[in-house]
């Protein structure tokens, strides 16, 4: 059975390892090498995923026995009521079997129950994710090509998902 656990500083080894391994594979076709590794520095290095939490992201965690099987992350933004969905990643054999619509339902659930009422989420637009979110209700808000220092951009949507009160 795939347990959800709601993750805190304990757990930030096992988050790096999870994206090490899955960032290379699903974005290989989307951005280059140096762009994965680049994010993969500054966004899974234990100082930024530490101040990540500091800042109220919510990271939770998919398991099944002892195996790990992917991880989300969700944090509030400057407007009010406004959450957004920051990670989402499935190593990529186990996609398919439910692991997203999982933790994806974790998210929501903290999400409404920190009086959330709607939630957003960058995607880059090559990416097979978009289906994934449509498929969950999610609307494709505008698109934006975000640099992201060092020459990098990211080419993406905004997605978004309202919650009914
Ligand atoms: C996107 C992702 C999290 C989905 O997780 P998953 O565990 O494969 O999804 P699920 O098995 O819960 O799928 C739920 C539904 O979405 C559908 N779905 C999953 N991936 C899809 C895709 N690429 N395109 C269209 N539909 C998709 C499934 O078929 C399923 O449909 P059903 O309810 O009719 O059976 C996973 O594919 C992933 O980790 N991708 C790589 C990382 C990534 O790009 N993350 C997004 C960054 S913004």
């Amino acid at each position: 059975m795939i347990q959800i656990i709601a993750a805190a500083k304990d757990d930030i080894s096992v988050i790096q390892s999870l994206a090490y391994s899955i960032w290379p594979v699903v974005y290989k076709e989307m951005i280059t090498e140096e762009q994965i590794n680049y994010m993969l520095e500054n966004r899974y290095s234990k100082q930024a995923l530490e101040e990540q939490m500091n800042a109220g992201q919510q990271f939770f965690i998919a398991r099944e026995d002892n195996n790990y099987l992917g991880y989300a992350g969700v944090a509030p933004t400057e407007t009010e009521n406004m959450y957004k969905l920051e990670k989402l990643y499935v190593l990529p054999d186990n996609h398919k079997k439910g692991v997203g619509s999982i933790l994806l339902d974790a998210v929501e659930l903290f999400t409404t129950q920190k009086g959330g009422s709607e939630l957003i989420l960058q995607v880059n637009r090559s990416n097979a994710a978009v289906g994934f979110y449509k498929k969950k209700g999610f609307v494709i808000d505008r698109e934006a090509d975000v640099e992201i220092g060092n020459g990098f951009y990211m080419n993406d949507y905004f997605m978004v998902k309202k919650f009914v009160k």
